[in-house]
């Protein structure tokens, strides 16, 4: 049951190779791209608009809605489109994510409307998705307390590891999958989702390397923003 080497040849602690953009949906008030690995994220964010119908308007402050979509070709068996349990499930977890820092009380009975498209999966898409999601409404210019970073972590065999691929979750000795969000300014831990299972020691070292990665993340993320609009000011 060693666990002796991963199959793209990382380090247990290594993540995948990411990178991020900010501004490539020119309709969307804002847009953001996500990429770990072959894992591949676009999130686009329309709004604050008035939200119809009139009956589901909060007079209180605005509405987040998220939506997460995994494309038909993005795996290598075709994905049945259109909504799924899954799908639901991911969005409700991404909406829940974002609302920890988003703050929408200066915008009564409108919603803001996140769509986040997976155009290629190799497993971690729910957090490359808030990645770019988070990314994609800071470009919107709406009101936020902080970012938000998220990564997969979790076991593998007998070793703890980060950033698992789609080989690894579906590790035949066994894996155990935990998506991690962090609101990375003051290490909040936002989301935890637990798929297997883990020693309490074990959980703590994974929880300690997401927290290491998601630093990582947001350096990526803000970097992303600012170059955006680096790009803006010289136009
Ligand atoms: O993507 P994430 O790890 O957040 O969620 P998951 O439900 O644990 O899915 C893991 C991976 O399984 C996805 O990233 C896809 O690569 C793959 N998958 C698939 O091939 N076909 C599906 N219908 C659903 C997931």
């Amino acid at each position: 049951m060693t666990y002796t080497k991963r199959p793209d040849g990382r380090k247990f602690d290594e993540p995948r190779k990411m990178e991020a953009k900010v501004g490539i949906i020119k309709r969307a008030d804002g847009s953001a791209m996500f990429k770990m690995g072959d894992t591949i994220a676009i999130a686009a964010v329309y709004g604050p608009r008035e939200l119809h119908p009139r009956f589901l308007q909060n007079p209180e402050r605005g509405t987040l809605r998220c939506v997460y979509d995994m494309l038909s070709f993005s795996v290598p068996d075709r994905k049945r489109p259109g909504p799924s349990r899954r799908g639901t499930e991911i969005s409700m977890v991404t909406e829940n994510s974002l609302l920890s820092v988003v703050n929408l009380d200066q915008f009564p009975n409108a919603v803001v409307d996140v769509f986040i498209n997976i155009t290629q999966a190799n497993a971690g898409t729910r957090c490359a998705g808030i990645n770019a999601a988070v990314m994609a409404l800071a470009d919107a210019g709406i009101p936020m307390r902080d970012l938000v970073s998220a990564i997969s972590v979790g076991k593998v065999g007998d070793k703890v590891v980060c950033d698992l691929d789609k080989d690894e979750e579906d590790y035949e000795e066994g894996s155990t999958d935990i998506p991690v969000a962090i609101v990375p300014r003051t290490g909040e831990v936002i989301l935890l989702q637990l798929d297997g299972s883990i020693k309490k020691e074990e959980l703590k070292e994974a929880l300690k390397m997401a927290k290491k990665t998601c630093d990582d993340i947001y350096k990526i993320q803000k970097k992303a923003l600012k170059k955006a609009y680096q790009e803006f000011q010289n136009e």
